[in-house]
């Protein structure tokens, strides 16, 4: 059973009393009208704010915080690195990796994904594998191939659960006001799903989540989550307003609920 999911990226914005009044407004702002359960929620703040945000929630708060980012070894003289265990231990429990931010903008290539994949794997956290094409790549009909590519070189053998959450972000789409057409993100998060099936096994292919991420705002959202293979979003922009973010997890949250 797939429960959907709406997941904030704040990228590198908003200061912490910033990220505490987001929280404050947020929580009730969200279970207004959705039931614990309906819609997994997690957010990714900038790496510092992790632990006084997952304080502000309280231990029993049923939303989840991750990290934008984290480092390949387990420990040791690695200056400005953070490992699964301190992202733990500061209360993140979601990982995202390969963001394309990261993959084009700080030059991490396929195969470093791939080795962060595995940490974030090794050390039972919930990894949430970012893939995507450049325009270049749509427009020479190389999509599907360069998706593929990257999921390819991301699991290099490792064990894979449902627990995984892979979002699909077209790198055009990303912060651009061009959401991708719902067929194109249904096709893709379908192609992907396939992927999983056939490289693991259908069963996982039918628990795992795949999420769109590019230009998701509280107008268009419900067109994307109704997608039969679209289980949510990963929202950049529109997630750093509470109002915006709740509207847009309540509309996945009424969707159709777990599939
Ligand atoms: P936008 O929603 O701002 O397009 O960003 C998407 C994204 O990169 C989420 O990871």
């Amino acid at each position: 059973m797939r429960i959907p999911c709406a997941y904030a990226n704040w990228k590198m914005h908003k200061t912490l009393p910033e990220a505490l009044e987001f929280i404050y407004e947020f929580v009730p702002a969200l279970f207004r009208d959705v039931k614990e359960g309906d819609v997994g929620v997690t957010i990714f703040p900038p790496a510092p704010y992790i632990w006084p945000i997952r304080q502000e929630l309280g231990d029993d708060s049923p939303i989840f915080i991750g990290s934008q980012n984290i480092y390949t070894e387990k420990e040791g003289a690695f200056t400005g690195e953070l490992s699964g265990n301190i992202l733990r231990s500061a209360g993140a429990s979601h990982i995202l990796v390969g963001h394309s931010e990261r993959r084009h903008k700080l030059d991490e290539s396929n195969e470093l994904v791939g080795r962060k994949l595995d940490r974030v794997i090794r050390d039972r956290l919930f990894p949430v594998l970012c893939v995507g094409e450049l325009l270049r790549d749509r427009e020479a009909g190389r999509t599907k191939e360069v998706v593929k590519e990257q999921l390819e070189a991301a699991w290099t053998g490792q064990e894979v659960t449902g627990g995984a959450i892979i979002a699909y972000e077209p790198v055009w789409a990303i912060g651009t006001g061009k959401n991708a057409e719902p067929r194109d993100a249904q096709e893709m998060c379908e192609y992907i799903r396939t992927w999983i099936a056939e490289y693991f096994t259908p069963e996982t292919a039918a628990s795992i989540r795949i999420l769109y991420g590019g230009s998701v705002n509280p107008e268009n959202i419900s067109q994307y989550a109704r997608l039969p293979d679209v289980d949510g979003a990963l929202v950049g922009g529109a997630s750093l307003d509470p109002g915006s973010f709740a509207a847009i997890a309540k509309a996945i949250a009424h969707s159709g609920g777990a599939r």
